[in-house]
């Protein structure tokens, strides 16, 4: 049986105050919740310490939202995954559609990071989705495709064992426009589909993650999709009481 997950992504926002405050409602209000669900949190790097610190004992893991292919060496800016061990990460979340677009991550470059996480133990978030203008061109499933082809290329379909997948809708991201959960459903069952040619065992044992504008009052139909186990969450994760509310969503 798979297990789902619910897992914030705080992306560039907190500070040292906030984060402690959201952390403080959290802790609690997460803790009255099953263990049948995970639950994370992806924080920027300056604040892994503290998170560490603060969810020590508590029932949610955390991790970080990048990390670098290399092991070490002259790459200024980056993080290694080796880094990410120092502070106790569980998850890391790559290839999000902000880091493809932005910061031009090629689908070789995040199935290198993927790689590079899971040798050191760390599952990866990897994240997939299309475009408005992709989903139009009705281009979708051939760039999902693509996305997890170089995944599979590089790191084999046993590497999905230790893997976690978002599926994001870019237009879905932050602008409050959500993907039905039958649009969603559809490309769920794509994308373990394309896993199960490989090997129908694993496939159906893959977390398969949605994310784009979840927020409490969608969570519900969105996770009760078959192939739906749960969510990445932005701008709601920074408020405590929509954060609980979609995780409790996970588990009913
Ligand atoms: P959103 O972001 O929930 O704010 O749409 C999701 C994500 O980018 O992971």
């Amino acid at each position: 049986m798979r297990k789902k997950l619910v897992a914030g992504n705080w992306k560039m926002h907190g500070n040292l105050n906030e984060n402690d405050a959201l952390l403080s409602a959290l802790v609690p209000g997460i803790s009255a919740l099953d263990n049948k669900t995970g639950y994370a949190v992806c924080v920027p790097y300056p604040y892994l310490a503290t998170v560490q610190a603060k969810l020590q004992n508590a029932n949610i893991k955390w991790g970080a939202q990048n990390v670098s292919q290399h092991e070490k060496g002259a790459y200024t800016g980056e993080v290694s995954a080796d880094m990410l061990n120092d502070f106790g990460c569980s998850y890391v979340i790559v290839g999000h559609s902000e880091r493809r677009m932005l910061y031009g991550e090629s689908n070789q470059a995040v199935a290198e990071k993927y790689l590079a996480a899971q040798k050191h133990g760390l599952v990866p978030i990897l994240c997939v989705g299309e475009t408005l203008e992709q989903r139009d061109s009705d281009t979708t499933e051939q760039v999902i495709d693509e996305q997890l082809k170089a995944i599979l290329t590089l790191a084999g379909v046993d590497s999905m064992r230790n893997a976690v997948i978002a599926y994001e809708p870019v237009w879905a991201i932050g602008t409050g426009k959500t993907a039905t959960p039958q649009q969603a459903q559809d490309i769920h069952r794509f994308i373990r589909q394309g896993i199960a040619k490989q090997n129908s065992e694993l496939a159906a044992d893959v977390t398969i993650l949605y994310g784009g504008s979840v927020k409490a009052s969608n969570a519900e139909e969105l996770f009760a999709m078959p192939d739906i186990d749960g969510g990445l969450i932005g701008g709601a994760s920074l408020v405590a009481d929509d954060f609980i509310a979609i995780c409790k969503a996970a588990h009913s």
